[in-house]
């Protein structure tokens, strides 16, 4: 990542970005008196009938200034219409500008009475459009040049809670580009094994624990779901416990789910043409998890974590479970495998009531995982799903969602949907023919799970977590989805 600062004096920078709504007027008088000298440029935007400050609208202009050299003026669109979401988006059209223009620096002005807030998501829309997957790059390495600095140009000096702000805000993005890199990575370059090793990492870090539980293990304790997915593979399947201990005293502990399927081939139900390609992304719940501790390794929080990472490559082969076979979960239940594609379910499972039986403190549980293509079908590539049995813990994930602009939406566990998931000879089945509702049966099938009423939350990000296109700040491929929702709902819960 490259350096950010707030500074209320003018630097050096190769490019000045100067955000104007479409009120044309509000470039005026503050900002011509801190860049003197650019008056005729002030001037020819005021004049230039192309630009009138609609939102995404770009001119440019070359000074005679060396201090500042070119000018880029970025409409906002109306002020009464931006939001942090819309800042987000400048903050990624700008960053796409900087590389067109081979910048290394930039001075982003951000006036007081122009948009006071607006430097988090300016810097988050920045920062995340920077990002590019090039680990397998070799002679087609892109030549973008390097960007080193950027400025945010205040009036005022920055206060502590300002530089904070940016810091966190750095960090965050940091755990969001390690989920993105984990998901963009191929599986035979991620196995569960890899993965695993990948953790380590935490151990050394301060409050933090790391567990692995291999496939002996995981026998011993009878996980027979999670083994039952990861038969099929050469890569067993494992468990990656992940542990933070708050500084806070009484603190409370949240339990967190990360399904984390290397690959999903759809084992004996293998996956069509045009479903199985970008399956290196099954693992994005998992990624997410490890892009949270990265964090938490550099901010503290104010709750406990416990998170299971379950780990396993749902492939097809002679061992593979076959549907119909019928396997026996930690908790006890049997599941007749009527589908070999609905693996995400039968792991999540496992790792669900290891928690509640190994953890008796929890508050509550998050799940994510991208368990259902019912859930693109039902909100689109933007909308994460949401299922779960705690008004508390949706209005608290729906404030985090506000906040960062991943947005969630909430399906109903509905009670008959809840008995679609029953089986016929066994206590469970995966999958029930003709049950259109795809993502509500993924959550009914994970809610039996849940024991005693524990506040538990499920999140399907197989929409969410990989983009299909290139948008302001999100490029195709993974997208790091729920990293900063998660970490909002964590920070403040209490
Ligand atoms: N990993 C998939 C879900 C998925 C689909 C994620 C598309 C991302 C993009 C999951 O394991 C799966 O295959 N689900 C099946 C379930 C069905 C067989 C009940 C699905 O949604 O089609
Ligand atoms: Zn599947
Ligand atoms: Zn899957």
């Amino acid at each position: 990542m490259f350096h950010v600062q707030q500074t209320y004096k003018i630097v050096s920078s190769d490019i000045v970005i100067i955000p104007v709504f479409q009120e044309k007027e509000l470039i005026s008088s503050e900002i011509q008196k801190k860049f003197s000298g650019l008056e005729s440029v002030f001037c020819s935007i005021k004049k230039n009938e192309d630009f009138e400050g609609k939102y995404g609208e770009v001119a440019y202009y070359h000074t005679a200034i060396p201090k500042y050299p070119r000018v880029l003026f970025v409409g906002m669109g109306k002020r009464e219409e931006t939001n942090n979401e819309i800042f987000r988006r400048i903050g990624g059209i700008v960053r796409k500008k900087c590389v067109a223009f081979k910048v290394a620096d930039a001075s982003f002005v951000l006036f007081d009475t122009m948009c006071k807030d607006a430097a988090i998501p300016l810097l988050q829309g920045f920062l995340l459009a920077s990002y590019a997957y090039d680990r397998y790059r070799n002679r087609t390495k892109k030549h973008t040049k390097a960007f080193k600095s950027l400025y945010f140009i205040t009036l005022h000096a920055p206060t502590q809670e300002e530089k904070n702000k940016i810091r966190e805000t750095l960090h965050v993005i940091e755990g969001v580009f390690i989920a993105r890199n984990l998901v963009n990575t191929p599986a035979n370059d991620l196995t569960p094994q890899i993965f695993a090793k990948e953790t380590q990492r935490f151990k050394k870090m301060k409050r933090m624990k790391v567990t692995v539980i291999d496939e002996k293990k995981l026998k011993k304790l009878g996980a027979g779901a999670i083994l039952g997915v990861g038969q099929g593979s050469k890569h067993p399947p494992l468990f990656v416990i992940l542990e933070y201990r708050s500084k806070k005293k009484n603190a409370k502990t949240i339990g967190l789910v990360g399904k984390g399927i290397t690959f999903d081939s759809g084992g004996i139900h293998l996956k069509p043409v045009g479903h199985i390609e970008t399956m290196k992304m099954d693992m994005s719940g998992a990624a997410s998890v490890f892009g949270l501790f990265h964090i938490l390794s550099k901010e503290e929080l104010p709750v406990n974590i416990v998170a299971v990472m379950v780990i396993a490559e749902n492939a097809i082969g002679p061992s593979s479970i076959r549907p119909g076979d019928v396997i026996k979960s930690y908790d006890g239940q049997t599941i007749e495998v009527t589908n070999t594609d609905a693996e995400g379910r039968l792991v999540v499972a496992d790792a669900l009531s290891y928690l509640q039986d190994r953890y008796k403190n929890l508050d509550a549980i998050v799940d994510i995982a991208t368990l259902t293509g019912g859930c693109i079908v039902a909100l689109g590539y933007d909308i994460t799903g949401l299922l779960t049995n705690s008004e508390d813990l949706h209005r608290q994930l729906q404030a985090a969602s506000e906040k960062t602009g991943e947005k969630i939406w909430q399906l109903p566990l509905d009670k008959d949907l809840l008995k679609t998931v029953k089986g016929e000879f066994t206590d469970l089945q995966n999958f029930t023919r003709n049950v259109k509702a795809m993502a509500i049966m993924g959550g009914a099938f994970l809610h039996a799970f849940i024991k005693n009423n524990i506040k538990w939350a499920h999140l399907d990000i197989a929409g969410t977590a990989w983009a299909e296109t290139n948008q302001e700040y999100k490029s195709r491929g993974a997208t790091g989805c729920p990293v900063r929702l998660m970490w909002e709902f964590l920070k403040v819960y209490r």
